[in-house]
């Protein structure tokens, strides 16, 4: 077990180390005990019944505030209800989990985190991408949006929108990876990205 905990604390200083040549600074400190094993699945809508809440529990203020434009402290019933909507065509998302987590209740391990596109009548489908804050750093958003993307290229999406704040280095690095091309997006706060998937 120490190896292991070595193992994922010298990965997590690591990329701490990468974003310090990077100017940005060291948000927060890894606290999990032992390597993740992460999986990828897409979501159903039980899942959002099931283990949204807790994970809402382990997103600080600032991850909250990137993820909704805002901090905010619980989401109303109806974005809640919007979140949940997967049909797999018009909204679709892939879940995480920590399967070497060993949590009652939990038989595919720890959820911690979640990528979707959302459905706009308006325009291409939204991209989002949230990790809990304890596994940030560690490849889950990489291994999220590769999943995600696998996904859209199988039901037919060829290109995805994703607006990010200015200041969320990370998802900003993330989308990077990605070709992404930068849009107008008519708000100086807001990056608008476009993916051809
Ligand atoms: C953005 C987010 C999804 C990234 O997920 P993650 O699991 O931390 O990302 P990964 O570990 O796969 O790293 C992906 C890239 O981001 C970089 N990165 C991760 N955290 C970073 C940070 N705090 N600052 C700067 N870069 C960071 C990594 O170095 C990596 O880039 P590289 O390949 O060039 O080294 C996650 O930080 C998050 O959930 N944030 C809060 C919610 C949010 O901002 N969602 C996006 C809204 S659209």
């Amino acid at each position: 077990m120490a190896s292991l905990d070595c193992r994922v604390n010298s990965t997590a200083r690591r990329r701490a180390n990468s974003r310090t040549d990077r100017a940005v600074p060291f948000r927060h400190h890894v606290h999990i005990d032992h390597m993740p094993l992460i999986i990828t699945r897409e979501a159903v809508p039980e899942d959002f019944d099931r283990y949204f809440a807790e994970a809402f529990e382990e997103l600080g203020p600032e991850s909250r505030h990137f993820r909704f434009f805002t901090a905010v402290r619980e989401l109303p019933p109806g974005v809640l209800e919007r979140l949940a909507h997967v049909d797999g065509m018009v909204d679709a998302a892939i879940i995480a989990f920590d399967a070497a987590a060993d949590l009652p209740n939990h038989p595919e391990g720890k959820p911690i985190g979640v990528a979707r596109w959302m459905g706009n009548p308006e325009g291409p489908p939204e991209l989002s991408v949230t990790v809990i804050d304890d596994y940030q750093g560690l490849g889950v958003g990489s291994r999220l949006m590769d999943a995600l993307l696998v996904l859209a290229r199988k039901r037919g999406v060829r290109r995805i929108i994703a607006d990010v704040l200015r200041e969320n280095s990370a998802m900003r690095a993330l989308i990077n990876r990605y070709r992404a091309v930068v849009q107008p997006s008519g708000d100086p706060l807001i990056v608008r990205y476009r993916v051809d998937v």
